[in-house]
C-alpha cells in the first residue's frame, strides 16, 4: 500500500536527518516540517480519505503512531539541545567569583543633621512635641507679635532678608513658630521648633542659612527656675555632667527677663584661648520668661499663664561638639569633609 511505504520513507528520511541536527533552531525547523499545520505527518491524515473503508482503521492507527513517536523523539532531542546549549553558554560565561563587588557609600547624615536629630531627641524625650513653620515667613510673625515693632532696631540687627512678596520675609530666626505654636493650641504647650533660618552674614562663625531649636513652654505657674532645669538637663546630656554653665542677663524684645547662656570653654576648659576670646566661656543660647506682650497678641491670659522660650544655633554646637573650625566647611558639600562624619 501506498501510504505505508510512504510512512515508512519518511520515518528513515528524518532519522537520518535528526542525526545531524546541532541546535534548537534546527529542531524546530524540523517540527513544523512535520507536525506543523501543512506538516507532513499532518498532511498524512489528508490522505486517509483515499484508503479503502476496510483499511481505515489499520492506517489511522498507523499515522497516529509514527505521530506520537516522532513527538516523543523530538521532546528527547529538545531536551538534550536545551541541556547542551546551557551547559556551552556556562562555559563560554566564566564568573570569577573571587572578585571584589562593586563599593557603594551606604551615606551618612550631615553632621548638622546629626546634631539636630540628637537635639531634638533630648528635647522629645522630656515630653516636648515638635513643630514646624515655613521659612518664607509673615513679617508678622517674625516681628510685630514677637514684639519687635517696626522701627525696632532688632530688626536691622538682625539683617533680614526681605522678599519681593509684601508682608513677607525669610524667617531670621525660629521664634514665629512660638506664634504659631500658641495659636494653634491652648496652654499647657512644650514644643520645640528645628529648622532653618535666614541672615545677611558671612565669616568664619556665621553663614546667611543656619538651623536653630525653638524651645517655647506655657503653663501655669511656669517660672524662670523650669527654666533653667530644662537647660541644665540638656546642656548636661551635650557636654557631659559637669559643665559650668552661667547665666548672664541680657535682652530680647519676646521675652522679659531675658538671659544668654554660657557654657565653659570646651577647647582650653575655662583658661582663656583664642576659641572664647580669652573669656573662659561659650555663649550657647539665647532664652526668657515669655514676654506678656506676646501673650497679649495671641490671645493668651497672661493673669493665668506664664512661660519661657530659648533659641539655639545648631551649627555652633555642632563646631563645638566636632571641634569645626570655619562654620563654611558645614556648607561647602566637598565629600573629604563630609565623611569624616559617618557613623556618628
Ligand atoms: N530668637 C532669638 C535669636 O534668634 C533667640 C531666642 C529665642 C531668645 C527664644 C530668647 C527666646 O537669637
Amino acid at each position: 500500500m501506498q501510504i505505508k511505504e510512504n510512512i515508512e520513507a519518511l520515518e528513515k528520511e528524518y532519522q537520518e536527518k535528526l542525526k545531524n541536527i546541532k541546535d534548537l533552531k534546527q529542531l524546530q525547523d524540523i517540527k513544523t516540517e512535520l507536525l506543523g499545520k501543512k506538516g507532513k505527518i499532518t498532511s498524512l491524515f489528508k490522505l486517509l480519505k483515499e484508503v479503502p473503508p476496510e483499511k481505515k482503521k489499520e492506517v489511522g492507527a498507523l499515522i497516529n503512531s509514527v505521530k506520537a513517536k516522532f513527538e516523543d523523539i523530538l521532546k528527547e532531542f529538545e531536551k538534550q539541545l536545551t541541556e547542551k546549549e546551557l551547559e556551552e553558554k556556562l562555559k563560554k560565561s566564566k564568573i570569577d567569583i573571587t572578585l571584589p563587588g562593586a563599593w557603594v557609600s551606604p551615606g551618612a547624615p550631615h553632621p548638622v543633621t546629626a546634631t539636630l536629630r540628637y537635639i531634638s531627641d533630648i528635647f522629645v524625650s522630656m515630653g516636648f512635641k515638635i513643630e514646624e513653620g515655613p521659612e518664607v515667613e509673615l513679617e508678622e510673625y517674625n516681628f510685630d507679635m514677637l514684639n519687635i515693632p517696626k522701627d525696632h532696631p532688632a530688626r536691622e540687627m538682625q539683617d533680614t532678608f526681605f522678599i519681593n512678596k509684601k508682608g513677607y520675609v525669610l524667617r531670621t530666626h525660629t521664634s514665629p513658630v512660638q506664634i504659631r505654636a500658641m495659636l494653634k493650641q491652648k496652654p499647657p504647650l512644650a514644643v520645640i521648633a528645628p529648622g532653618k533660618v535666614y541672615r545677611k552674614d558671612l565669616d568664619p562663625t556665621h553663614s546667611p542659612m543656619f538651623h536653630q531649636i525653638e524651645g517655647l513652654v506655657v503653663d501655669e505657674n511656669i517660672t524662670f527656675r523650669d527654666l533653667k532645669g530644662i537647660l541644665k538637663i540638656f546642656l548636661e546630656s551635650v557636654f557631659g555632667k559637669n559643665i559650668p554653665i552661667r547665666f548672664r542677663p541680657s535682652y530680647f524684645p519676646f521675652t522679659e527677663p531675658s538671659a544668654e547662656v554660657d557654657i565653659g570653654c570646651t577647647v582650653c576648659k575655662g583658661k582663656g584661648c583664642r576659641v572664647c576670646k580669652n573669656t573662659g566661656w561659650l555663649e550657647i543660647l539665647g532664652c526668657g520668661m515669655v514676654d506678656p506682650n506676646v501673650f497679649e497678641a495671641v490671645g493668651i491670659d497672661t493673669e493665668k499663664y506664664t512661660g519661657f522660650a530659648f533659641g539655639l544655633g545648631i551649627e555652633r554646637i555642632t563646631m563645638l561638639k566636632y571641634q569645626i573650625p570655619d562654620i563654611r566647611l558645614l556648607f561647602s558639600n566637598d565629600m573629604r569633609f563630609n565623611l569624616q562624619f559617618k557613623g556618628i
